[in-house]
C-alpha cells in the first residue's frame, strides 16, 4: 500500500525547482501557435492548503516561503513565483501543483492529461479540476498511460513524469519509460523529476540515460544541504529532453541565486550540466 501524500511536501525546495522548469518550458513550447498535448503522468491532489493541519512540519516554509514575497527573483523564477501568487490572496495560503499551475495556462489548442493512481488524491484532483477546459484525469498508472497518449496528432507533447519513488523499482521505471516515449515521439519535450536521497541511485539513472542514445538531455539540481546517508532528501534535481535552448543559459542565472536562498545552513549547492549534445 503506498502511502506517499503531496500535501505533506507541497511547496518544498524541490517543488519550486520542478515547477519554475515545468512552466518555464510550458511557456516557451507556447510562443508556437500549434496545440500542444500536456502529459502529467504522476499529478497529485492539484492544489494543497497550506494553512491545512498536516503542513505541521511546514515543508514551505523553506521553499516557496522564502522567496514568495521577494521583488528581486531571477527570470525563471519570476513568472513562477506570479502563478503561485495568483492563486492566493495576499499571505501565501495555497499552492498550485503541477496540474493547477498548468489549467492556468491551458490555452483553447492545448490538452492536458492527468494521472493520479492513489484513490483520495484522485478524487481531490477531480474536484480541483472541475472547471478546467481541455483537461481529462485518467485514475491509474502514469506509465503506462504516456505510452497510450504519444504520439499525438500535432506531433507536439510536453511530459512531466514525476513519481515519488516511493517504490524503488520506479528509478528503472522513469528510464525504460523516458526512452519508450522518446521513441514514440522523439521531438517531445520530456521533464522528469528525481530526489537524492542515495547518490548511487541517480549516478545509476545518469548512466543509464547517457547510454541512451537520446540526445539533447540535461540535468538541473538544487542541493540544500550536503549529500549524507540517512539525512534524507539533499537535493533534487529535473532530467530535460529537449528542454527549450535559453533554458540553460537561464537557469544557470537562478540555480545559484535559489542554492543562496534555499540552502539549510548557509548556501546549497547547484548543477545545471549537459548529459547528452
Ligand atoms: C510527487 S507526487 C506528484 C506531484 C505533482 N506532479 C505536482 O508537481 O504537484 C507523485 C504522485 O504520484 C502518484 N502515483 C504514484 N504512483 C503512480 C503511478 N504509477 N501512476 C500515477 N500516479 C502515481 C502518487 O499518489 C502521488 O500523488
Amino acid at each position: 500500500m503506498l502511502s506517499y501524500r503531496h500535501s505533506f511536501h507541497a511547496g518544498n525546495h524541490a517543488d519550486v525547482l520542478k515547477h519554475c522548469v515545468w512552466l518555464y518550458c510550458l511557456r516557451y513550447l507556447q510562443r508556437k501557435e500549434t496545440g500542444l498535448r500536456i502529459i502529467d503522468t504522476h499529478s497529485g491532489a492539484g492544489l494543497y492548503s497550506l494553512t491545512a493541519k498536516r503542513h505541521e512540519n511546514r515543508e514551505f516554509c523553506a521553499g516557496i516561503g522564502k522567496i514568495y514575497n521577494r521583488d528581486d527573483l531571477p527570470a525563471p523564477l519570476q513568472s513562477y513565483v506570479e502563478t503561485v501568487r495568483a492563486f492566493n490572496q495576499t499571505n501565501l495560503c495555497f499552492y498550485p501543483g503541477s496540474p493547477l499551475l498548468t489549467t492556468r495556462l491551458l490555452r483553447p489548442q492545448d490538452e492536458l492529461w492527468l494521472h493520479e493512481l492513489h484513490g483520495r488524491d484522485f478524487q481531490l484532483l477531480c474536484d480541483n479540476v472541475a472547471t478546467a477546459k481541455r483537461t481529462r484525469v485518467i485514475q491509474g498508472d502514469g506509465f503506462n498511460g504516456l505510452k497510450q497518449l504519444l504520439p499525438p496528432p500535432t506531433r507536439r507533447a510536453l511530459v512531466l513524469m514525476d513519481p515519488s519513488y516511493e517504490i524503488k523499482s520506479d528509478y528503472q521505471k522513469v528510464s525504460d519509460a523516458l526512452c519508450q516515449a522518446h521513441r514514440r515521439l522523439a521531438s517531445g519535450c520530456y521533464l522528469l523529476w528525481y530526489p537524492v536521497v542515495e547518490r548511487a541511485r541517480i549516478n545509476r539513472l545518469e548512466q543509464q540515460l547517457r547510454d541512451s542514445g537520446i540526445g539533447r538531455i540535461q540535468i538541473y539540481e538544487l542541493g540544500v544541504r550536503a549529500d549524507a546517508e540517512h539525512s534524507g532528501m539533499s537535493a533534487s534535481g529535473m532530467v530535460t529532453i529537449n528542454a527549450p535552448y535559453t533554458l540553460m543559459e537561464d537557469m544557470q542565472d537562478a540555480l545559484p541565486w535559489l542554492a543562496t536562498q534555499l540552502g539549510d545552513k548557509g548556501p546549497g549547492h547547484y548543477r545545471a550540466e549537459t548529459l547528452s549534445e
